[in-house]
């Protein structure tokens, strides 16, 4: 079971006529027919609709929905619909609301508020799924089905404290693994009967907030436990689904949300799909990496961009407006890595409640004549000339970037040596250079297979676990390279340190040994020197004491008393190297380095190193190679056509050798010559 079976991008979005009256409909389909809206997405809130009362289902209004959209010749993703639960359902059972982190009871309100242990939240969840699969499987216009909606957050009730320690104990089967575990002797936590056990919350463990914990062991157990207890809803309604359905199952992701460790969840999605909402404008690279990430899910195969902003988002404090031509451009920078749907958060937009001010494909006056319904309508003609295209097409990239929930988790609940380095923002640093330099990457798992990459990349490996650092070796051993950074195999899978050298089980294959480490506030600088050059950049936050055990110095310190000491090495290991970065260099030192990485191996892209320009490669399954330049300045650049081929987008002929121009905020989509 994989992807919905579409003939093209699948284009369109959330769509929830359920909000307005039923004259609109026949306006809406209007201006999709205008828009080349081809797909909706039903009744992702909708549980209150469809089961008014505890003994009541009430499909009249769905039916009328789903029917509308089928007779309007539109695809169907259909939601689930138990991403917020109904009032009734609260009042009735109060423990179905969550707990929060300093254990106050939640009452009714909000959505993404349901325990996921609560027996009551998990039976009608499931059933609500198995009714809406029973009436609507026979309906072919309806292709995939949305469970739940962004899940998320956490519960520390006395049901998930109750589910924590039937965990526990499937997880250490006896409580001497589990203080082992645990690192109980400290402080005298040794605990002699699972009752014991209490969630990690401001209760207990935790002295600041949610990254504050006395003992890493609980709290990374609770977040292990809270992600797979979520996926447990995910799976009850999925089975339910299949009771009469066959089509494929997705839940809407949100790229890099660390409460979920989408690996674990990712062989239970049919596909993957995500909700692509950038921190601000200008992070291309952010956004690339969402999408890589949310590739990497399932093996490389394409994935669904299940919502953007068309325009506008409504919940940050101050919601910038896309300017003319970045949806667009976005849409395809989701395209150029495996997206094979490019669908909205809305097609139109609420009137009341906190989202009646964000971004849709029709405004509150119901216009075609807008900016952004005219860009939308252009993206919606363009898709349609693409015609199935891209459908299907991989990334054929030999370099990965290892992405690890878990080492997230670890290195951002540890006391030291510094909470100022975040993991995204260091994983971040090291694709952005990967991504300037134009190389294609995989962003995987470290349970994913290895063997087919050249180079791995691997920031801020801060847990080692099973045979990871064994297959990191066999890359070296056989030519590749390697690349880790500052806090990097540090802890085993329990959180606790390893018995000997840092970086632990890495250390023979980076050749090198650290004693101590420095931290520092964020305006410290300490210079390091890379290369034979006079290559000078700023390091900052974390710094090691990297001592050569058969590593070559790359770059070194030049302040405090460890001036003159290595900062950045290179050891030989088989026929490969391993790379180690011991400090948060600047951007620039982190893509010199990784750009000697690149180079080594011939992966640097034809493209690199022009400001905003990014490229990326898809290839068909009848082996074409699709490659997309996007230009993220507002400028128009000039590169000279490394291939020959045809832009998709214009018909036009890319010489080879000559100048290849593309648009400020434009797209250029090569088909290249066999
Ligand atoms: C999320 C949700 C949507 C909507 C959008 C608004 O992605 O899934 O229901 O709230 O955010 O940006
Ligand atoms: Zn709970």
């Amino acid at each position: 079971m994989s992807l919905p079976v579409t003939a093209k991008v699948s284009f369109g979005g959330d769509y929830n006529p359920e909000q307005w009256p039923e004259p609109v409909w026949a306006d809406d389909y209007r201006l999709f027919d205008l828009a080349g809206i081809d797909t909706v997405t039903l009744g992702v809130f909708d549980w209150a609709l469809t089961q008014p009362a505890p003994d009541a289902y009430d499909f009249a209004l769905l039916d009328r929905i789903v029917a509308r959209a089928a007779a309007q010749g539109r695809t169907i993703c259909l939601a689930t619909g138990t991403g917020a639960h109904p009032a009734w359902l609260a009042r009735a059972h109060p423990e179905v609301t969550r707990v929060d982190f300093e254990g106050r009871r939640h009452r009714f309100g909000q959505r993404h508020n349901s325990c996921p242990s609560s027996p009551v939240f998990r039976r009608l969840s499931t059933e609500l799924a198995r009714r809406l699969a029973a009436r609507y499987a026979d309906n072919p216009s309806v292709v995939a089905w949305h469970v739940g909606n962004e899940y998320g957050g956490a519960c520390y009730c006395h049901l998930c404290a109750a589910g924590f320690r039937q965990w526990l104990r499937e997880r250490y089967h006896t409580l001497a693994a589990l203080n082992a575990a645990w690192y109980t002797t400290f402080w005298s936590h040794t605990f002699g009967d699972w009752d014991e056990i209490e969630p990690p919350s401001a209760l207990t463990e935790h002295w600041r907030g949610p990254d504050h914990t006395a003992f890493q062991g609980i709290t990374l157990d609770y977040r292990r436990f809270m992600s797979e207890a979520m996926l447990a809803n995910f799976r009850d309604e999925k089975a339910a689904i299949r009771e009469s359905s066959d089509a494929p199952v997705t839940t809407n992701f949100m790229g890099m949300y660390r409460p979920i460790d989408y690996h674990r969840w990712a062989e239970h999605l049919d596909f993957a799909s995500w909700d692509n909402y950038p921190p601000d404008d200008s992070s291309p690279e952010w956004m690339a990496l969402g999408h890589d990430l949310m590739r990497g899910l399932k093996d490389g195969q394409p994935f669904w961009l299940m919502e953007q902003t068309p325009s506008t988002t409504a919940c940050r404090d101050v919601n910038p407006l896309k300017r003319p031509g970045v949806m667009r451009l976005w849409s395809w920078q989701a395209v150029a890595h495996g997206a094979d749907a490019v669908l909205f958060f809305q097609l139109r937009a609420s009137r009341g409640a906190c989202e009646k001010y964000h971004g849709a494909v029709i405004g509150h006056a119901g216009r075609a004549d807008t900016r952004v319904f005219r860009e939308v309508a252009d993206l919606g003609a363009e898709l349609r000339r693409l015609g199935d295209v891209t459908l299907g097409a991989r990334t054929p990239a030999r370099v990965a970037l290892l992405f690890d929930w878990d080492s997230w988790w670890a290195l951002e609940i540890s006391d030291g040596p510094s909470r100022l380095v975040r993991y995204q923002q260091v994983v971040l640093a090291y694709y952005r250079a990967l991504w300037a330099a134009g190389a294609d990457v995989d962003v995987i798992g470290v349970g994913a297979d290895l063997s087919g990459y050249e180079v791995v990349v691997a920031p801020a490996l801060h847990m080692l676990k099973d045979d990871l650092a064994d297959r990191l070796a066999a890359v070296a051993e056989r030519g590749g390279s390697v690349l880790t950074t500052f806090l990097s195999g540090r802890v085993d899978g329990d959180g606790n340190a390893f018995l000997m050298d840092v970086p632990g089980p890495l250390g023979r294959l980076m050749g090198v040994r650290v004693d101590e480490w420095d931290a520092r506030e964020a305006e410290v600088v300490n210079p390091v020197c890379l290369g034979t050059g006079r290559f000078e950049v700023p390091a900052r936050l974390v710094f090691e004491l990297v001592i050569p055990a058969g590593a070559e110095v790359v770059g070194s310190y030049r302040a405090d008393f460890y001036a003159g000491t290595p900062a950045v090495t290179r050891n030989s290991y088989g026929a490969g190297h391993g790379w180690y970065v011991g400090t948060a260099l600047e951007q620039p030192g982190v893509s010199w380095v990784v750009r000697q990485v690149l180079d080594h191996h011939g992966l640097t892209g034809p493209y690199p190193d022009v400001p905003g320009l990014e490229t990326s490669v898809r290839v068909t399954p009848d082996g074409t190679r699709l490659r997309f330049l996007l230009n993220h300045d507002p400028e128009p650049v000039t590169v000279t056509a490394a291939r020959g081929g045809v832009d998709l987008l214009t018909g036009d002929r890319v010489d080879p050798g000559r100048p290849l121009r593309i648009d400020g905020h434009g797209v250029v989509l090569v088909r290249e010559d066999a």
